[in-house]
């Protein structure tokens, strides 16, 4: 595949990324600075009938998206567009995106403010779910408050269906991940961490 001539990355944690981008298809023009919120809310509105009022997910098994930071709904946006990640759903939406668009998308559900979480966990899986997060270390990349940061996601309130798929999907290697990081961090977890995770972060605000 021919690479166009010119490839703007003004993010810094795009250069990863761009790494294997950067064999199979052409260079992504990342340039977070140049995102357009409003341009995004018109894009956008497609994606509330499944993904909830200003991107807050009230269906099951949904993911919100309020919230998220732009990287992160950028370049899951790209993968799902490259086929590298799949969904019945939710591919057919991002088939007809230009990265402009996934910027624009991802500057626009950042700026969301995310709802309450409507999600009560279960009192002892939540509590396993906790030390869980401590001994993992998962607020190290996640941030220590689960709300994420560049191409990390925000897992703070996420719906708790969603967050056990992806978590056994990540480890399974059914969702592959951008770098392996996550994949590797997945692999150390049981069923039953991954269901006293899901509880406790689906319940966090
Ligand atoms: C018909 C329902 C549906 C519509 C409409 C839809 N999506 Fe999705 N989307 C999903 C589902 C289901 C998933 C979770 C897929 C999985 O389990 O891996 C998802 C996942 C995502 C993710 C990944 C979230 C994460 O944290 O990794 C992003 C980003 C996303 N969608 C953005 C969009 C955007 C932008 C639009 C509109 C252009 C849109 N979606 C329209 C169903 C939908
Ligand atoms: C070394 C950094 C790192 C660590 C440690 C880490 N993660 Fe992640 N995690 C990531 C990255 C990067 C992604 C995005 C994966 C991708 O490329 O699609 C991710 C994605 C996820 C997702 C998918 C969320 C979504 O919106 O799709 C879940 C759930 C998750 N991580 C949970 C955890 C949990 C629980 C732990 C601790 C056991 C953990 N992570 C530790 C880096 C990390």
């Amino acid at each position: 595949m021919m690479l166009p001539a010119r490839c703007t990355v003004s993010v810094t944690s795009a250069d990863r990324v761009l790494r294997w981008l950067g064999a199979g298809f052409a260079c992504l023009s990342v340039n977070a600075g140049a995102a357009d919120v409003r341009a995004g809310a018109r894009k956008a509105e497609t994606c509330v009938a499944c993904h909830g009022p200003n991107g807050n997910a009230t269906l099951p098994g949904m993911p919100s998206l309020a919230a998220q930071p732009a990287m992160h709904t950028f370049l899951q946006l790209v993968q799902f567009r490259e086929k590298r990640r799949r969904d019945p759903q939710m591919s057919p939406f991002a088939e007809k995106l230009t990265d402009r668009d996934m910027q624009d998308i991802g500057a626009y559900f950042a700026a969301q403010r995310p709802a309450a979480p409507g999600f009560t966990a279960d009192a002892s899986k939540a509590a396993a779910g906790r030390k869980l997060l401590d001994l993992h270390h998962c607020g190290s990349c996640h941030m220590p408050d689960l709300s994420g940061q560049n191409q990390i996601p925000r897992l703070a309130g996420q719906n708790v269906e969603y967050l056990v798929k992806q978590m056994r999907g990540l480890k399974d290697g059914s969702r592959r991940d951008i770098d392996g990081t996550m994949a590797s961090a997945a692999q150390a977890l049981s069923e039953q961490d991954i269901e006293n995770l899901a509880h406790y972060l689906a319940s966090l605000k």
